[in-house]
Order: C-alpha cells, then structure tokens, then sequence
C-alpha cells in the first residue's frame, strides 16, 4: 500500500515552542458577563454561566487574596481549546467527518459530543445548561449544583465539595484519568481509526506538557503550588509547596497513561473491530515506497515480528519505561515483561484476541501497582535531572519505535527541562531549550520521520545536560 498522510503537523508545536520560550498565549479578554442561578439538587449540571461572574471565577487578571485565581472562567473561554470543542463539530472537518460516518450532524451525534461536550441526561441538566458550551468546568469537575452555594462560605473545604459531587481533580491520579476519558477514550467514547480516517487527529497526551498548553487556570500543586506564578500567594508555607510538582504530573500521568491504554487494548480485542489499525504504528502503514537501498526500515530489520506487518505502537510505553526503572528497578522489570509480550502479540497481521486480552489485562495490572508509588516518590532536583539524563540517553530505543514515541520523549524532555531550569536553572539553558524546540521541529512533518535523525537530536540534548 502506498498512501501516504497528508502531512499533519505535530498539533502542539507552536504552544510548545511557546512555552519553551517561556511566553503564555494570551488575547485580550472581550466577555465575562454576570449570570446567577439558584442551586438545585446535588448531581445537576449548571454550565459554565454559573461560575463566570467576576466576583467568583470570571475575574479578567488573576487575584492573590486567595489561592484560587478567580480568572478561570476568562482563562477558559479565551484561552482554552476546551471552550470551542463544540465549535469544532459545526465546523468544516467535523461536518465532514460526521457526513461520512453517516451520522447526521455532528452536534447531535451522541458519539461526538460524548467528548467534544458535556452530554448529559436531561433531567440532570439544570435550566441555565447548555451543550454547546461545550467541554466546560462541569466536565472536569464534576456536577455543580451540589456545592455551588455551600463552596464560596468562610471555612468550607475542598473535601467538602468532593462529598457534595464535585470530582476530586487535585488527586493527580484521579485527574489524569478524567484527561484520558476523553484524551484517550475508552469502550463508551471513543475515536478509532475509521474516524482517524474520516479526518479525525490521532489522539496523544501527556499530562504535564497538555496542561501548560491548556493552559493551566490554578496555581499547581497547593500542596504544591508553584512559586513565583502571577497570584500565588505567598505564605512562605515551605512544607505545603512542592515546586516538583510538574515532575510527579509526568510520571505518574505517564504511570496513569499506560494503564488505561492496556485497559483499552483489552476491551478493543474483544470489540467489533479487529485488528484496531489506530493500536499500531500510523506510519507503519502510511509511508510511501522506497527503493530498497536507501530504506531504513529494511537496514533497521524486523526484529521481533515477520517483515511486513505493522508493529504496535508502544508510546505509552517508551518514556515511561525509563522512568520506571529510575524510579522501582523490580516493578520495572516485570512490567518490561508484561509489555514485550503485548508488542509481541501486537506486532502480527492479526493478532490473537484472548492471547491479547489477557496480557494487556496482565499489563495494566503491573503499571496499576506502580501508579500510588510513582505518585508518591520523591522529585527533587537531582532525582529531574537523572530523569532527563536517562530518557535522552535511551535514544535509539526510543527513536526506533516510530514517531508516536518520539513525540512521547520531546514532551517528557520538555517537561523534565522546564521544570529543572525553573528552579535551578541551566548554565546553557538557552541552548538546551533550543535542542528540544528542535526535536519538536522534527515531528513537524511526521511522514518525513527519521529515526537515525532523532536519535542524534536526543544525544544532542544529553550531551548538553551538565
Ligand atoms: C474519545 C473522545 C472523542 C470523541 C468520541 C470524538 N472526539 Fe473529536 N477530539 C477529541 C480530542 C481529545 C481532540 C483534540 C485532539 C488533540 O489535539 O490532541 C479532538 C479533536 C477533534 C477535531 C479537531 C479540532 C481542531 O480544533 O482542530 C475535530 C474536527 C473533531 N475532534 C471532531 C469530532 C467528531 C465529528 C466526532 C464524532 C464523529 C468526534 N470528534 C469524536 C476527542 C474526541
Ligand atoms: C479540562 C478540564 C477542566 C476544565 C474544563 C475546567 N477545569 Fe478547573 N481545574 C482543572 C484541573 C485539572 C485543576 C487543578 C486541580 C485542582 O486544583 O483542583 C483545576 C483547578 C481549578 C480551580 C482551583 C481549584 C483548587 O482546588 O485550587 C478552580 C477554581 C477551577 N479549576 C475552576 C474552573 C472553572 C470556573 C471552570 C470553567 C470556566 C473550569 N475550572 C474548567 C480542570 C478543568
Ligand atoms: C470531556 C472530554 C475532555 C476532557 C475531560 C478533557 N479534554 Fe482536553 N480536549 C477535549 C476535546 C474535545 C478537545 C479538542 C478541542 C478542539 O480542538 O476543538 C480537547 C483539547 C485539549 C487541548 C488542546 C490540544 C491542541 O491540539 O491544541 C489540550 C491541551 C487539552 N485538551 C488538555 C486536557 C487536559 C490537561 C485535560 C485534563 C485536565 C483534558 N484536556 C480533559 C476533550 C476533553
Ligand atoms: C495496518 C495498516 C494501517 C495502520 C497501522 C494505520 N492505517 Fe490509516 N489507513 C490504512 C488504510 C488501508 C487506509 C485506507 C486507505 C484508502 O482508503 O485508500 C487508511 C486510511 C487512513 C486515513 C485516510 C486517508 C487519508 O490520506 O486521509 C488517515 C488520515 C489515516 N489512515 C490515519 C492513520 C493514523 C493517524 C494511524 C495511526 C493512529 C493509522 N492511520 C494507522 C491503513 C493503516
């Protein structure tokens, strides 16, 4: 087969880029109006109106009288891709996808606006909701009408609201898998690659480097929180900040990441459709023909699976493996197991379904044990710069298993670098920053891959870490 992508840039490169440089992407606020609404029953949605007045969290500038910013609502609806992801189903692409998915209109079409809007049930739907504010603070937090009153009174908790509906988005783990209900999806919602086909992105994250381009709308980690950020406020409250916070994002979302996509490995192989094409590496496939002397897939060879047939994509695997292994050598070890028979089993025309249910199952098993002790390691300045170190050392692993990895490891270098040169900084910071920008600059044409290539851009930024 010789089709070949249409060239799809790495989506998030410009706000990567940005964020390198350290800039934020800002336009001038233009709305904030004020809507009340009264509470209703615990459960209930309200939709975004109720939260935007500017008293409570539509301010225009962030405030420091409190931790809370109070400019969520502006952050959202100017910034935040999640405020137009209804937008995105009336428009050309979605138009298109959904005319030929044959499913009418891709604003009513239940199995779009499972992600791209909060389809809930009527009768939870307060007066003030509407769907087409699309993915809104309800989304992510949990049904308002519980404790949108009671929230706002002197001495309430956090706790407190969690208790009353709200979901409990500070728990990294339990935030992470609200990100990937929809960033990754599951058996109820998802996109596979007949809707890849149709025109629909690939779906890829990672929680670090996804919530700086969101861009965040709170100060991170209270505990943790991360200092010296507009509104912080400063209590000099050392024990209750944790500016590694970003570091533990990475790798428990990355922990977080892995098993969910076994999970999802193992309900696809007992699904309709099989073998999942958007399971496997995209490039695999999609590469145009070359002559036999000038092809690096026949010099790389087929270690590990026939010639010929496309090996998984194992991404969410690739940097975190590293981490592991810095982080719990024996957990590390069983989980390299557990995953070498998944890319195993994977890695053939047609893979067996029982054989592939079972070790997935097997595999999220592993990373599920290694999710709570990677979320509560220690991340300290040495413990970022072993992480960096390794993860640009194992280059040619990572390079090798196809451009979906490698966009993996220019995120967690991203993150890793921010991080560390945020605190410490870097003594050639600026040249580091420019030897990631141009790994990302690299996945720009994602058909014009080249392992080797990416491999010595990975060295380059190892080489540069002292
Ligand atoms: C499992 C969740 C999920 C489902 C189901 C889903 N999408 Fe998406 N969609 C996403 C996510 C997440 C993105 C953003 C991807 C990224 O940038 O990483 C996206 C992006 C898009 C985009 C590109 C938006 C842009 O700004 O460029 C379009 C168009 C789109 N989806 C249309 C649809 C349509 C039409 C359907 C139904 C056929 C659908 N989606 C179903 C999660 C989903
Ligand atoms: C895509 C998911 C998402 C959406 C949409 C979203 N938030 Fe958030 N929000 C988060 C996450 C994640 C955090 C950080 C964890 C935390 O502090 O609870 C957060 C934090 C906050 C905080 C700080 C809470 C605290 O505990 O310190 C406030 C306030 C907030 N969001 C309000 C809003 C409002 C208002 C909206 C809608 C205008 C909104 N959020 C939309 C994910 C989201
Ligand atoms: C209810 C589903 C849903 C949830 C939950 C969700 N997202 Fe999204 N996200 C989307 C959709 C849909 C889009 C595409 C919006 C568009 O482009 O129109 C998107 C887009 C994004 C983008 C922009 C990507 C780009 O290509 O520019 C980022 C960044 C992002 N999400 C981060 C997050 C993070 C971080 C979380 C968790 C805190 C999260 N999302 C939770 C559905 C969701
Ligand atoms: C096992 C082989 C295989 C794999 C792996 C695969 N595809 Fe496809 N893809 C196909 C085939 C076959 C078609 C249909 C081509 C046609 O209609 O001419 C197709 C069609 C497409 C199309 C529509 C054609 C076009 O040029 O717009 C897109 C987009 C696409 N795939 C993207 C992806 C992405 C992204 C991935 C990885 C997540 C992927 N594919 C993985 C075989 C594959």
């Amino acid at each position: 087969m010789n089709t070949k992508l249409e060239a799809k840039p790495f989506r998030l490169l410009p706000l990567v880029i940005a964020i390198l440089a350290g800039s934020t992407i800002l336009s001038p606020p233009s709305f904030a109006q004020t809507r009340t609404t009264a509470p209703e029953g615990v459960g209930k949605y309200t939709g975004p109106g109720s939260c935007a007045s500017t008293s409570c969290h539509g301010s225009i500038l962030p405030r420091t009288e409190n931790d809370v910013l109070q400019n969520e609502y502006s952050t959202w609806i100017v910034k935040d891709k999640h405020s137009k992801s209804y937008a995105a189903l009336t428009g050309k692409v979605g138009e298109r996808m959904a005319g030929i998915l044959g499913l009418g209109k891709a604003e009513t079409a239940p199995r779009c606006l499972a992600c791209h809007a909060l389809n809930v049930a009527p009768e939870a739907r307060a007066r003030t909701f509407d769907v087409s504010e699309g993915v809104s603070c309800e989304s992510c937090h949990g049904p308002a009408a519980g404790w949108l009153g009671p929230h706002t009174e002197r001495d309430w908790t956090h706790e407190k609201s969690v208790a009353l509906g709200m979901y409990d988005t500070r728990d990294l783990v339990r935030r992470t898998e609200k990100c990937l209900s929809c960033h990754l999806g599951s058996e109820d919602k998802f996109v596979n690659h007949e809707m890849i086909a149709a025109g629909h992105p690939d779906l890829f994250f990672e929680l670090d480097s996804f919530s700086a381009v969101m861009p965040r709308h709170w100060q991170e980690g209270l505990p943790g929180r991360r200092q010296g950020e507009p509104g912080r406020k400063e209590t000099g409250d050392a024990a209750h900040s944790d500016p590694w916070y970003d570091v533990r994002e990475l790798t428990t979302g990355q922990a977080v990441q892995l098993r969910e996509s076994m999970l999802r490995l193992a309900s696809r192989s007992r699904g309709k459709i099989w073998p999942e094409y958007s399971e496997m590496q995209c490039y695999a496939c999609h590469h145009s023909l070359t002559p036999p002397e000038q092809s690096w897939r026949q010099a790389r060879g087929y270690a590990g699976r026939r010639p010929g047939d496309p090996p998984w994509n194992a991404s969410r695997f690739a940097v975190f493996r590293d981490v592991v292994h810095q982080l719990d050598g024996q957990g590390a070890d069983q989980l390299d197991a557990g995953i070498a028979q998944v890319t195993q089993l994977m890695s053939q025309l047609n893979p067996d379904r029982d054989a592939v249910a079972s070790a997935a199952a097997n595999s999220a098993r592993l990373a599920d044990a290694l999710v709570a002790k990677i979320n509560a390691a220690n991340y300290d300045p040495a413990s970022t710069l072993r992480l960096l170190q390794k993860i640009s050392a194992d280059a040619d692993e990572i390079s090798a298993q196809g451009e979906q990895s490698a966009a993996q490891a220019a995120m967690a270098l991203q993150s890793l670098f921010v991080a560390y040169d945020r605190d410490v900084k870097f003594q050639n910071s600026a040249e580091l920053r420019a030897a990631i920008s141009a790994l990302f600059q690299q996945l720009e044409n994602p058909s014009a891959y080249d392992p080797d290539r990416f491999a010595r851009q990975m060295q380059q930024v190892n080489a540069l870490l002292r």
